[in-house]
């Protein structure tokens, strides 16, 4: 028996590979802070307060990608037990994500060209936002509001890929202008990744709420003709 469709395997395999370098290059860090080679560019943070960036990259990888076979109508409709096991993953995951990438904004000292003031309040707008959507889509779930959860923890996860968008975003900078990006337009970058990721969720959204509604417009058409008869 098959448990998901081709497009699923498909979408599936591209989100994994769009998430590769912050999810899996995170997991490098995070074997140079436990003794193992330093293959990534150093990071004085991580080397002087290593807890906050331990948790929030572990998170992070399981939020990124337990969170998107979440997203498969095929194991949501045939493996409910599993959808609900890895959706409670998903959620402390996310929480967590995001309550240390808060920490880590609030109380690392990063460098003015690392972070200014437009990416320090955008990051705590969006990471007290990404655990609030997380929060609704639970309260909603509990209250059998499935299109409302759904609505909610994809832009949750909008929120949390935005990681793998900036990183999208930064190497394409390099290939086009030869240099890093840094200071103000950097910022800029990392914004304007969070605003396309929740400009395409929103889009998502939508077409999932005019599909559900065409659902239920051809269920209801269905059970008249069969009441008429
Ligand atoms: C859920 C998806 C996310 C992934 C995959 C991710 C990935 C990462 C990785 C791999 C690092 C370590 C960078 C290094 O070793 O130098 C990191 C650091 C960090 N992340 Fe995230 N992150 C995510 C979400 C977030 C969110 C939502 C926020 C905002 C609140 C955030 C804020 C931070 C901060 C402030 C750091 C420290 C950066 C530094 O020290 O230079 N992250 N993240």
């Amino acid at each position: 028996m098959q448990s998901i469709t081709r497009t699923e395997g498909i979408i599936f395999v591209l989100i994994i590979i769009y998430s590769f370098i912050p999810s899996f290059g995170g997991l490098l860090r995070v074997l140079e802070l436990a003794g193992g080679p330093a293959i990534i560019p150093e990071n004085p943070r991580a080397l002087l307060d290593p807890t906050p960036i331990v948790l929030h990259i572990l998170s992070s990888f399981l939020f990124c990608i337990l969170g998107a076979m979440q997203f498969m109508p095929s194991i949501r409709r045939r493996h409910p037990t599993a959808h609900r096991t890895i959706g409670r993953i998903v959620v402390i995951a996310g929480c967590i994500s995001a309550a240390t990438g808060l920490w880590m904004t609030h109380n690392y000292t990063f460098p003015q060209e690392l972070q200014g003031s437009l990416l320090y309040w955008v990051r705590i707008l969006l990471g007290s936002l990404m655990i609030g959507l997380i929060v609704w889509a639970v309260v909603a779930v509990r209250s059998h509001n499935v299109m409302r959860h759904s609505a909610m923890m994809l832009r949750a996860y909008a929120i949390g890929q935005g990681a793998s968008t900036q990183v999208f975003f930064g190497i394409t900078w390099m290939i086009i202008a030869g240099s890093e990006a840094s200071g103000l337009l950097r910022e800029i970058m990392m914004v304007s990744a969070w605003v396309l990721n929740l400009m395409i969720s929103e889009i998502l959204i939508r077409q999932l709420f005019v599909r559900a509604s065409q659902a239920i417009k051809s269920t209801t058409a269905k059970s008249m003709i069969s009441y008429k008869r």
